[in-house]
């Protein structure tokens, strides 16, 4: 019998790891479920949905780790947490392993089976494991829904008997998951939607909403992305002609959303102080990238600042403001990959040769081994 874990997330983290719909399907493949009190509370999942489903509440973070062969978690177990395990556990988490080096050794020190959740292959097979995908399609849309609130103007255009107002114009920098959401939903509420990318892909996917395409289409963007689906980081020259472009069509912005990430670099820097003092007062500027350095350099986390009159939005855990759908999703990811590797047969089994194993395996045997954390893949 392959015992499953959950204990709550730590402060800030509204999202949880598993909702009462995957304890059932946990519990088809045969395994005994447990969960922390209070598990879902932040997503509105009551410890009786947990039990009703099937899982066994335990009062204690001690209590839920104690002889658990799988620990789901949505963010990195903290020390206390890998204090409590076992030698040999499989960890499923967002495990930011570029983030905190040392955090990750000590996952390896324990000699858990650590498992990075966002370093998901991005390959059809692995669509439904997709934590970056479906965190990022939710946030883009929450991006849209809060910029709009905090603008103190109307989206769509309306005619009226005392006059038109005009729509708002819109402008999401980055047309990856989070973006193309944004770019719907801002076509949704009316508003006139440009967007940007470096990935050539993304041109045809922008204009197929509705969105028009504003890039520098040169030999470099043609290239512009990896065989992993992800953008690489441009040349300096790249940069000046996209810098060029963009302090050009920003000034007539209301709204500019930037999404724009490098997989384990710093997010690229898209918005210069003298670009924000171009726009209008009145004017928001939603960085979706703050968590990894922003995109805009006059963005903060967790804080709006008030640039002239221009709001410069830094949220943090975007996703996890909607925690209801976030979890549902988040917990159905983790139950799809796990259920690759347990069965009621052979209980935990995992077969390292697959390409999903491989691609999210980031600790073993005490030892880090992703390539991309040994230096062996750049
Ligand atoms: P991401 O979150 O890493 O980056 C967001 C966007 O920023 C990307 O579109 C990227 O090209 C863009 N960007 C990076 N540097 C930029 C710059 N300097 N200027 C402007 N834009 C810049 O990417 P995300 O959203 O996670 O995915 C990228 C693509 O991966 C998707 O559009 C999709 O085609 C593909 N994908 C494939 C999946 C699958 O096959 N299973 C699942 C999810 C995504």
């Amino acid at each position: 019998m392959v015992t499953i874990a959950v204990p709550v997330e730590g402060e800030g983290e509204p999202r949880a790891a598993i909702s009462p719909e995957t304890v059932k399907k946990f519990i088809a493949l045969g395994c005994d479920v447990v969960v922390q009190t209070g598990v879902g509370a932040a997503s509105f999942m009551a410890d009786a949905d947990y039990s009703e489903a099937g899982a066994t509440v335990a009062a204690s973070l001690q209590e839920t780790l104690s002889g658990a062969d799988v620990v789901m978690k949505v963010n990195r177990p903290s020390a206390e947490e890998i204090g409590l395990m076992s030698e040999g556990t499989v960890v499923a988490a967002i495990l930011s392993p570029h983030d905190d080096r040392d955090g990750l050794e000590v996952l390896a020190n324990k000699k858990i089976i650590g498992f990075s959740m966002e370093f998901m292959p991005r390959i059809t097979r692995a669509q439904s494991m997709d934590v970056l995908s479906s965190q990022s399609n939710l946030a883009g849309y929450k991006a849209v829904v809060d910029s709009a609130a905090h603008f103190t103007q109307a989206m769509p255009m309306m005619m009226t008997a005392a006059g038109t107002v005009p729509p708002a114009k819109v402008f999401v920098m980055g047309a990856g998951v989070a973006g193309l959401q944004a770019i719907a939903t801002a076509k949704r509420l009316g508003a006139i939607v440009t967007a940007t990318d470096v990935r050539p892909a993304a041109k045809e996917q922008v204009e197929s909403l509705g969105g028009k395409f504003v890039a520098v289409e040169n030999e470099e963007f043609k290239e512009a992305e990896t065989a992993g689906g992800y953008a690489k980081e441009m040349s300096d020259d790249y940069k000046r002609e996209q810098a060029e472009l963009v302090a050009k069509h920003i000034k007539g912005q209301d709204i500019v959303i930037t999404t724009a990430l490098i997989p384990g670099r710093p997010a690229p820097r898209l918005i210069s102080a003298e670009m924000v003092h171009s726009m209008k007062p009145g004017s928001i500027i939603y960085d979706m990238a703050v968590e990894r350095g922003g995109n805009c350099e006059l963005a903060k986390p967790g804080e709006i600042v008030n640039e002239n009159g221009v709001l410069v939005m830094g949220p943090l855990n975007i996703a996890g403001a909607l925690s209801g759908n976030a979890t549902s999703l988040y917990a159905k990811n983790l139950y799809n990959f796990l259920a690759l590797f347990i069965s009621k047969e052979d209980g935990l089994k995992i077969d390292y040769e697959d390409e999903i194993v491989q691609g999210t395996l980031v600790t073993k045997d005490g030892a880090i081994v992703h390539p991309l954390l040994t230096g062996e893949k750049s």
